[in-house]
């Protein structure tokens, strides 16, 4: 029998090191690269927090606008990929449609299984790209329509809107997807990242390393959950109902979506920023019943949650503000998914540098040894 300990759910356990985050999450505070979340969401852009996520450093002003143009340039599609992107099943989740769609960007690649380090930085800028087309062609397929092609005279957050919603945004909405993309962008060894690191240390190609990390990011304890968020909201529907609504979670043992994180036991800095915005859309633009909702639900299971560490996570203000932008709630992981392939990226090069060693845990046996080999008949 082993004497070593487990640390279930991985908890704790460091297997590398990494200069690109830091979380302190008994005060709720986040670092990208050493400069905290709230300056990076008030005055950068997701370019630029691509480039620090990647390089370790805040751009000069010629590599921003070298790093941008490349970006900008690796922005289409293959013609073969839209076109299969059209034979999606118009009811398949956006994230299984992104999941196929990455993995197919991987077979439409001649060089996909080169790993060196030159070739993963291409094809990771190239994935970031391409992340946000691909979900916007997705939609608007979805919605009966035909994929926009992509305008090189926008940033990555604005274009990102057009292709998505047809028209050229506002400073405002370009503004407010900027920020939801730089809060998402990256969040240390989460299960995605860690899911995408895991299966590249088999020196996959990064294509399928990615493809492992969107399959993660989609569940309902990790990615899901902003979504899960609009649906608790729909399923509480009034303000006067958030109290008999959450007697009734708490007798259930349920989960308040939106709330609770491995290492925040602490408010979410990243739910603060959200709050902010989701307010204004609130007062704006008349989305005011989510948002009270909300409001009503953090302080009422913020009474009995709070205490054991359970405060709002980035999931819970972002759907608002999602949903402000022009996205169905079935969207809402994929933007997450967007904003995350820089830190995906930027972690498999950071690991490739430091250790790119195979990840291969154990488990305690609990099993038995020596036993008899019956054959079937005799079973
Ligand atoms: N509502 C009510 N109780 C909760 C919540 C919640 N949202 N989150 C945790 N708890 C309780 C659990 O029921 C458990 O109670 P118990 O000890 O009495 O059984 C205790 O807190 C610990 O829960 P674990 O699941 O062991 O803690 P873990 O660190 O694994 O939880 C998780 C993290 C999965 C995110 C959890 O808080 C959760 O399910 N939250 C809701 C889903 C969600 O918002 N996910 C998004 C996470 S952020 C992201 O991925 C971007």
């Amino acid at each position: 029998m082993s004497t070593k300990t487990i640390a279930r759910g991985l908890e704790g356990v460091l297997f590398t090191e990494s200069a690109m985050c830091f979380i302190d999450g008994q005060a709720g505070r986040l670092y990208y690269g050493g400069y905290k979340i709230q300056d990076l969401a008030e005055y950068s852009t997701f370019e630029e927090v691509s480039f620090l996520l990647l390089h370790g450093h805040l751009p000069s002003r010629q590599e921003l606008q070298a790093f941008s143009q490349k970006l900008t340039s690796l922005r289409a599609l293959p013609p073969a990929l839209l076109e299969s992107m059209r034979r999606y099943p118009k009811n398949a989740h956006p994230m299984s449609a992104l999941r196929t769609a990455v993995s197919e960007l991987g077979m439409l690649d001649a060089d996909e299984d080169n790993v060196s380090p030159e070739a993963l930085y291409e094809k990771s800028l190239s994935l970031i790209a391409k992340f946000a087309t691909i979900v916007a062609a997705n939609k608007r397929l979805r919605e009966g329509l035909d994929p926009i092609a992509p305008r090189a005279d926008l940033s990555h957050a604005a274009n990102f809107l057009y292709m998505s919603n047809g028209k050229e945004p506002t400073a405002e909405e370009t503004k407010l997807m900027d920020v939801a993309l730089i809060l998402q962008a990256e969040h240390g060894f989460n299960a995605s990242t860690f899911t995408a690191i895991a299966a590249y240390s088999t020196h996959t190609d990064i294509y399928s390393a990615i493809t492992a990390g969107v399959s993660s990011l989609k569940g309902p304890r990790h990615g899901g959950a902003n979504e899960a968020v609009m649906k608790m909201i729909g399923e509480i529907g009034s303000v006067e109902n958030v109290g008999p609504w959450l007697e009734n979670l708490v007798a259930n043992k349920g989960r308040v979506m939106g709330m609770g994180h491995r290492v925040y036991k602490a408010y979410d800095p990243r739910a603060g920023v959200l709050e902010k915005y989701a307010s204004i859309v609130a007062e704006k633009q008349g989305h005011s019943k989510e948002y009270a909702i909300l409001k009503e639900v953090e302080r009422r299971a913020g009474a009995i949650y709070n205490p054991k560490g359970i405060y709002p996570n980035v999931d819970f203000y972002s759907g608002v503000v999602y949903k402000d932008l022009g996205y169905d709630l079935e969207y809402f992981t994929p933007i997450f998914a967007v904003a995350r392939i820089s830190g995906w990226t930027g972690h498999i090069l950071e690991y490739t540098r430091l250790d790119d060693r195979l990840l291969r845990p154990d488990a305690a046996y609990t099993g038995q040894l020596d036993l008899p080999y019956v054959p079937l008949e005799q079973r």
